[in-house]
Formats: C-alpha cells, sequence, structure tokens
C-alpha cells in the first residue's frame, strides 16, 4: 500500500495533471476558485481525496468533461446588470463618429448571451460592427452556435427588446451575423483579431490569480486601438502598468478609455504559472 500524499502535493499534482492533459492553465486561476469547484465535483461522486479523484478522471472521460463545466464557470445572462449596457450606449455612438465599423470582443462570451447582448446594442444605436466572441470552454462555445436559449437567460433583458430581437428563444439573423465564434485561451493566446474599439471581458478575471490579471490588463491596452474602450465586470477593476494607460471614465459601470495618443506597457512573457504550494482538503 502506498501511503497518502500530503493534500497540498496531491492538490498541486492534480492542477497539473489537468493543465497538462486538457490544456486548461491551472496555475493562472485562483486556488480558492479552483478548490471550490473541484470540491463540488468530488462531492458529487463520493471521492474524498485529490489522490482518489486523479484516478478518477483517468478511468471517467464524462467526470472529466464535467470537472472542465464546473472549473469554467459559466454564469451568464442576456443584458446581465442592465444599467451596465445603457451606460455604455453613448460610448458606441462616439466611437461610431470615428469609425465606419466598429470591431468588438466579447473576452470569456460564456453561452453566448453577452456578444449576442452587445450585438443588439448595436442595431439599437444604430451602429455598425462586428464582435468576436471567444471562450475557452467548448460546451459554451457550442451553446453560443446553436444560440437556442432557454427562458431563464432573458429575465435581465428587457421584454421590449426581445420581442424584437428573438424568434423562439434564437436570436434573429441580423443579430446572430454580428457574432464570430472563436475558441480562445486568455491565459495563453494572444488577442484574436486586434485592433479592437470595445473589448468587453466581465466576470472572468475575477476568477485569475493577480499576475495573471494584471498580464491580461496589459495585452488589452495592447489590443485596444486609440480611443478605444475597456469594459470590466462590476467587481473588477485595472490595476498594475496598465492603469497608466487608460482613463477611467465610469468608475461604477467599470468602462476604462484609451487616450487617442499614449506610449503601451511592455507585455510580461507568460511564465510558468503552476504553482509550488497548493492547501488543505476541501
Ligand atoms: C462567469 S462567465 C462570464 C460570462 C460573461 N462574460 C458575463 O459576464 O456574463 C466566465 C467565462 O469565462 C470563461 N473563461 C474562464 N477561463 C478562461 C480563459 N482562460 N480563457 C477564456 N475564457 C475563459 C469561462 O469558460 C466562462 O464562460
Amino acid at each position: 500500500m502506498t501511503a497518502a500524499q500530503d493534500p497540498k502535493d496531491a492538490f498541486l499534482a492534480l492542477t497539473q495533471k489537468i493543465s497538462r492533459e486538457r490544456g486548461m492553465s491551472c496555475g493562472s486561476y485562483k486556488d480558492k476558485c479552483l478548490k471550490r469547484r473541484i470540491a463540488v465535483r468530488m462531492r458529487a461522486r463520493g471521492v474524498h481525496t485529490y489522490e482518489d479523484y486523479a484516478r478518477l478522471l483517468d478511468s471517467d472521460a464524462r467526470e472529466y468533461q464535467e470537472l472542465l463545466d464546473a472549473l469554467t464557470i459559466n454564469v451568464t445572462k442576456f443584458f446581465r446588470n442592465a444599467e451596465t449596457w445603457n451606460a455604455l450606449r453613448p460610448y458606441l455612438r462616439e466611437l461610431a463618429t470615428t469609425r465606419r465599423q466598429l470591431r468588438i470582443w466579447s473576452a470569456g462570451c460564456a453561452s453566448g448571451e453577452e456578444p449576442y447582448t452587445i450585438a443588439i446594442l448595436l442595431a439599437e444605436t444604430g451602429v455598425q460592427g462586428s464582435i468576436d466572441a471567444t471562450d475557452i470552454d467548448r460546451l459554451s462555445l457550442e451553446r453560443t452556435q446553436q444560440a437556442k436559449y432557454p427562458e431563464s437567460a432573458f429575465t435581465e433583458m428587457p421584454v421590449d427588446l426581445k420581442r424584437r430581437y428573438f424568434r423562439d428563444g434564437e436570436p434573429v439573423p441580423m443579430v446572430r451575423d454580428l457574432v464570430h465564434i472563436l475558441a480562445h485561451d486568455l491565459t495563453r493566446e494572444p488577442p484574436p483579431r486586434p485592433p479592437y474599439d470595445l473589448i468587453v471581458c466581465r466576470n472572468v478575471v475575477i476568477y485569475f490569480e493577480r499576475q495573471a490579471q494584471e498580464r491580461l490588463f496589459q495585452v488589452f491596452v495592447n489590443a485596444l486601438a486609440p480611443g478605444g474602450v475597456l469594459l470590466l465586470g462590476k467587481v473588477e477593476t485595472l490595476f498594475g502598468p496598465a492603469r497608466e494607460h487608460l482613463t477611467l471614465v465610469d468608475p461604477r459601470e467599470r468602462i476604462y478609455i484609451k487616450p487617442d495618443e499614449g506610449s503601451h506597457p511592455p507585455v510580461p512573457p507568460l511564465r510558468n504559472t503552476e504553482r509550488g504550494s497548493g492547501g488543505e482538503v476541501p
């Protein structure tokens, strides 16, 4: 019989295994979030140690997919925080005064409610544009592609907009056609098709370690066109070197603008972000 591994080592071994085998760079995420999500799956399967759970993953492909889905946390809604989207409207109009077509990136788009919300805002404000919708999670991207939504996705959306832009839970073609879906890992890959006039990245960096957040903010600064806008989630705040290159124009809604003129912060190279320590068994 082999001796049980120290829980910290076993947690680290498990996250390294996931990174290695499934390409999700666990080292970029907060331990607390990873542990909470892994604990949910371990409880669901009646497993008590990280080692046993790692063994289960080897023999159960469906559980591996369940775990990845749990780790990527893809809760979202159309017009999530409706006031934020209202606050964004004037910036869209302002951007459109100097550009014929806005280039937009919805980074960490989950099942597509966010990019389709942006497409509806474009239609509503009479602004031309196209949206790159990206996510690391395969299942989320499939849902974005299918674009067939349950009633629960619409609870924050004004009813008149739903009536105008949806048929049987599906966005109408003029909305759908504005959204281009791409697989993309924010912790590892460069922005898909810069420069962007608007980058929307909400409720994603909150799960990342500080170093990964800081790096991503610098990537966003460089991916924005001069005069471009960055929208973060309500509880997310820009910090680090990127802070000096963007102006906070709406502190409540976390809207930042890149001045027309300005230097770019250097983006630190990607490091091996796997941590050397773990934590307690959940
Ligand atoms: C809570 S959802 C946010 C969805 C939407 N932005 C919103 O605010 O309603 C977080 C999304 O980030 C995605 N995500 C997590 N890690 C990512 C990564 N490294 N690269 C790209 N997307 C990631 C998840 O798959 C998930 O769909």
